[in-house]
């Protein structure tokens, strides 16, 4: 049995990809410091699957820690899902943010080097892009300058580890994920935002609930049919499923380079509005929502051409839009 590192492993989409792998047949073990997820998540994680996957709190900052651990767990692949992920926040904190996504991830790659773990997954963001001057995007876009620290630290983070591929025995994939929503079809696992969301799904489901008295529509001014920006937005089910599909092609050794990059999404777009009517439709519930001015730093459309990720990976997502929908809005039931 394949024993995989899972960092970040109870937040929103770590915890969906450690189902996916117990599934699949993968021994897994989870780091994580609980600065953006809860504990709770593991026994979660355990209730669908009925294995506990290993878990240590740990940070990755702390170099010693990370070397302790790796001399004393024998580890096949790792998929870094670890890091700090709030646009604005990364705005105001620049340098925390180098700290921990750069830190953690160059420390992880020096244990990786030391120890002989060839095999690594990398989560990266559409936001590398920018304003891709054709839609869909595919991977032959150019990677734009990053609108704000946190999509630099995905920028950079894919530079790190393609030097590293360079230099080392390390053979990596970054997934370029576009917008991960939804929750696990049994509702024991999703997506569980710190403080206000800053993200569009569980905002409204948040206003759906009377947790928010009203979403904000960030602009309706934008250069598409009804005005609202357009995102391509995935299941994170099918997201999860991604990584399985990657990290198979590294233990294979199916990968034509040594650093490979994939879009993740569905191949489809929908803008805020139409995200609104079908969560509306789908869940019976309406929203109260306004019109306001743009957020800087959105760009008018991104979403994803699907094309190399199925040839290479052999992936494709599964689930509807709608079903992604239904099951933001069961899980945000679930919450008290
Ligand atoms: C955002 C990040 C992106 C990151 C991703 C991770 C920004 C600019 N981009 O993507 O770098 O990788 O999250 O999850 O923050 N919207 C509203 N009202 C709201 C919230 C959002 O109208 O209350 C709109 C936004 O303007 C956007 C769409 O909904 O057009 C999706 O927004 P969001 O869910 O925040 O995702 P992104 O901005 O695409």
């Amino acid at each position: 049995m394949k024993k995989i590192l899972v960092t970040g492993g109870l937040g929103f989409i770590g915890s969906h990809t450690v189902v996916e792998l117990q599934e699949a047949g993968f021994e897994v073990v989870i780091i994580d410091n609980l600065l953006n997820s809860k504990i709770e998540v593991l026994d979660n994680i355990e209730k669908i699957t009925s294995q506990k996957p290993e878990f240590f709190n740990l940070d990755l900052r702390n170099k010693k820690d990370v070397n302790h651990f790796f001399n004393t767990n024998l580890i096949d692949g790792i998929i870094h899902f670890a890091a700090s992920k709030a646009v604005g926040e990364s705005v105001e904190k620049p340098l925390e943010y180098y700290e921990n996504n750069i830190n953690s991830l160059v420390y992880l790659l020096q244990e990786m080097r030391d120890h002989n773990i060839s095999n690594f997954i990398f989560s990266s963001s559409c936001t590398v892009y920018g304003q891709a001057s054709e839609l869909p995007i595919t991977e032959n876009s150019p990677v734009k300058p990053a609108e704000s620290p946190y999509g630099n630290t995905k920028q950079i983070g894919e530079e790190i580890i393609k030097d590293t591929c360079k230099a080392d025995h390390l053979n990596a994939i970054a997934l370029r994920y576009f917008n991960p929503i939804g929750a696990h079809e049994s509702i024991k696992i999703g997506e569980l935002p710190l403080g206000v969301p800053q993200n569009l799904i569980p905002y409204i489901t948040q206003t759906a609930a009377g947790i928010r008295k009203q979403l904000s529509v960030f602009g309706n001014d934008y250069n598409t049919p009804d005005g609202t920006a357009i995102r391509d937005y995935i299941h994170v089910v099918d997201l999860a499923k991604a990584h399985i599909a990657a990290l198979q092609r590294l233990l294979d050794k199916k990968n034509n380079q040594k650093f490979e990059y994939f879009n993740v999404g569905t191949g489809k777009g929908s803008s805020v509005l139409e995200i609104i009517h079908a969560f509306e439709n789908v869940t019976q519930q309406e929203l109260n929502y306004q019109i306001v001015g743009r957020r800087e730093g959105d760009v008018t459309a991104a979403y994803a051409d699907t094309t190399k990720a199925q040839s290479e990976l052999n992936w494709k997502t599964e689930k509807t839009l709608d079903e992604a929908l239904k099951s933001a809005w069961e899980w945000q039931k679930r919450q008290s």
